[in-house]
């Protein structure tokens, strides 16, 4: 049995790691800022520690002595309508770095055996990702570097924040860049939701012969990866030698238009797309659209070489689930809102 502190367990990625890390029968300790929204504290750890992580006083207590792994997944995040508005940037980038700089400090102080990191997609260059069709996100592409975003620049400079500290005082780390986690049990409404949950959220709330809202011109690219894949080739890298950074993501490109398409048709209903982006999404909510970058793709070459292992699930699979667990939440919100007590 491992002592393992999960740092953002209260989170959606956090959540099923910790969840899947108690079931192996190790010891779990969560910080988080926040309750689990929707886990039951028991079900994912032994002990909870509501903190606030930029505080390093906080991170002491946390990262006590004994522990064998901590994974690092708290940040202030947030999918697009989020991070590309422009809005949230100090806050990003001021959050997530004093975390990121408390835990790696801390890890040393305390002798973690080994530590895991959770970058991001969003810190490849966007000079690759322009086209569509065609956007290269392998490892070796990440320099020069111009991620799109502070929230991706913010993720480059904590990659090189824990391999600095592997090298200089031997923390053993190993380094995952997500592309776009999605599953039940995670953020799904209030602006923070990215767009796998937002567009089963807006299928499942539309009524019969309407419409749904999707930014841009629906034509931008994404890969998807489900939430236990990702747990799963977590725990696999934690396991191998190989520090990274290396993608955890999806190969399975789709156009957000078709993602928007996959949600209608789990609906059942006879829903159309409406393309919203330009001047009228300024006129609508006073900011550009937030697009992000026009074409984004994992590449699972390098995880494949050195971990002998990839993810298998379509995209298809992961949304009927996704998508059933959200009409639910949808389905019980609207019921609460029509019998106030
Ligand atoms: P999430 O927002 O659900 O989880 C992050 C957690 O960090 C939240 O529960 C939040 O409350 C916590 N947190 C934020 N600030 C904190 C603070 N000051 N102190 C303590 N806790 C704090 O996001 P997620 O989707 O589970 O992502 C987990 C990690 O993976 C993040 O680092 C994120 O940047 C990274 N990532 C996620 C994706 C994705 O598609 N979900 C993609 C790329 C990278
Ligand atoms: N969120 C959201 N909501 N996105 C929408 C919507 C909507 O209603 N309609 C269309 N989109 C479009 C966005 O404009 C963007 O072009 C695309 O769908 C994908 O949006 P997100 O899923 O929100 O984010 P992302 O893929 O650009 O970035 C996410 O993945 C990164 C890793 O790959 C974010 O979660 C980042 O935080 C993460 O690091």
């Amino acid at each position: 049995m491992k002592k393992i502190v999960v740092l953002g367990g209260g989170g959606f990625i956090g959540g099923h790691l910790a969840k899947r890390l108690k079931e192996e029968g190790n010891f779990v300790r969560i910080c988080d800022i926040k309750d689990h929204e929707y886990f039951v504290h028991d079900e994912i750890c032994n002990e909870f520690i509501k903190g606030d992580l930029t505080d390093p006083v906080i991170v002491s207590q946390v990262i006590d002595e004994n522990i064998d792994e901590v994974y690092q997944l708290a940040a202030d995040m947030g999918g697009a309508g989020y991070i590309f508005t422009g809005n949230n940037d100090a806050n990003v980038m001021h959050n997530s770095a004093a975390i990121n700089l408390n835990v790696a400090k801390e890890s040393v102080h305390k002798g973690v055996k080994k530590v895991f990191y959770s970058s991001s997609a969003c810190m490849y260059p966007e000079y690759n990702q322009l086209d569509p069709l065609n956007p290269n996100c392998e490892e070796s592409s990440a320099y020069p570097a111009n991620p799109d975003s502070e929230y991706g620049w913010e993720k480059l400079f904590s990659e090189r924040l824990f391999l600095a500290f592997n090298r200089n005082y031997n923390l053993d780390v190993r380094i995952a860049r997500f592309h776009n986690i999605f599953g039940p049990q995670g953020t799904w409404k209030g602006g923070k939701e990215k767009a796998p949950a937002a567009m089963c959220r807006k299928a499942a709330e539309a009524k019969e012969g309407s419409e749904i809202e999707v930014w841009g011109d629906g034509q931008q690219t994404r890969s998807f990866l489900y939430v236990d894949e990702c747990v799963e080739a977590v725990i696999r890298l934690m396991k191998s030698d190989f520090l990274g950074p290396v993608n955890i993501g999806s190969e399975e490109m789709v156009s957000i238009n078709e993602l928007a398409q996959m949600a209608i048709d789990l609906s059942g209903k006879d829903i159309k797309i409406k393309n919203i982006d330009g001047q009228e999404f300024i006129d609508k909510y006073g900011f550009k659209c937030p697009t992000g970058v026009r074409g984004r793709n994992s590449d699972n070459k390098l995880y494949k070489e050195k971990i002998g292992w990839e993810v298998s699930e379509p995209l298809k699979a992961g949304m009927v689930k996704t998508f059933s667990w959200i009409n639910e939440m949808v389905t019980s919100v609207s019921e609460i809102e029509s019998n106030p007590k």
